[in-house]
């Protein structure tokens, strides 16, 4: 399943993607890295394994819609059958998500619906919950919103800060998003938000959402 990745920062989810593809635990072909900041760690990580990259960079007050424009048809040059986003710090408006209907992917660092936006890991710290965790949901125009595909939760120790919650959770992310890659790659999960959401509000509709 040839697979586009956009990141804006570090890459880690990007590496452990590609350790799952080279262990053979992730049937995927990453075709294209695309990011909105050129100095973004992933590009280079890309650059270093032979994966194309673009960036689409969004000036300061520039277009948002144009921006969102380019971005869309940087990425679908690249012939994507799934669009991943690893640490992608816009919000992505219609212009893109109706180019890939049903096929863009997030993950984020909480148990969503619980904590979505930019800083999950410190708001579950301030909201003194026991348990959090990560989320891989499909992308729809909110933030954070579109249906839950699939979840792993982690404990939140007494002592801990963000930085630290949010290490521990990103050590499950690493393992929870390329198993969803490859259980969408062999047909195990069908990107099918409207059943999703049937299922959430209707269990006699209930998919199974495999365990990864
Ligand atoms: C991850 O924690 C992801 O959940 C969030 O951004 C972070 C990206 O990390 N959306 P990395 O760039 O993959 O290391």
């Amino acid at each position: 399943m040839n697979t586009v990745v956009l990141a804006s920062g570090r890459g880690s989810n990007l590496r452990a993607i590609c350790r799952a593809i080279d262990d053979g635990r992730c049937k995927a072909r990453i075709v294209g890295v695309v990011s909105d900041r050129r100095s973004a760690a992933a590009l280079e990580f890309a650059d270093a394994r032979g994966i194309p990259t673009r960036v689409v960079s969004l000036k300061k007050g520039g277009d948002r819609d144009q921006w969102n424009i380019e971005l869309a048809n940087q990425v679908a040059s690249l012939s994507p059958e799934l669009v991943v986003l690893a640490g992608f710090m816009k919000i992505l408006g219609p212009s893109f998500l109706e180019r890939f209907p049903g096929r863009i992917i997030n993950v984020h660092p909480a148990l969503l619906p619980s904590f979505p936006g930019h800083d999950g890991p410190k708001d579950a710290l301030e909201a003194g919950v026991r348990i959090s965790g990560c989320t891989v949901h499909i992308v729809d125009d909110g933030v954070d919103t579109g249906p839950i595909v699939a979840q792993a939760a982690v404990p939140v120790l007494p002592d801990d800060t963000p930085e630290t919650l949010h290490a521990r959770i990103q050590s499950q992310e690493h393992q929870l998003l390329p198993g969803v890659i490859h259980r969408i790659a062999i047909g195990d999960i069908e990107l099918n938000p409207l059943k999703m959401k049937a299922a959430h509000t209707d269990p006699s509709k209930a998919l199974s959402v495999p365990e990864v």
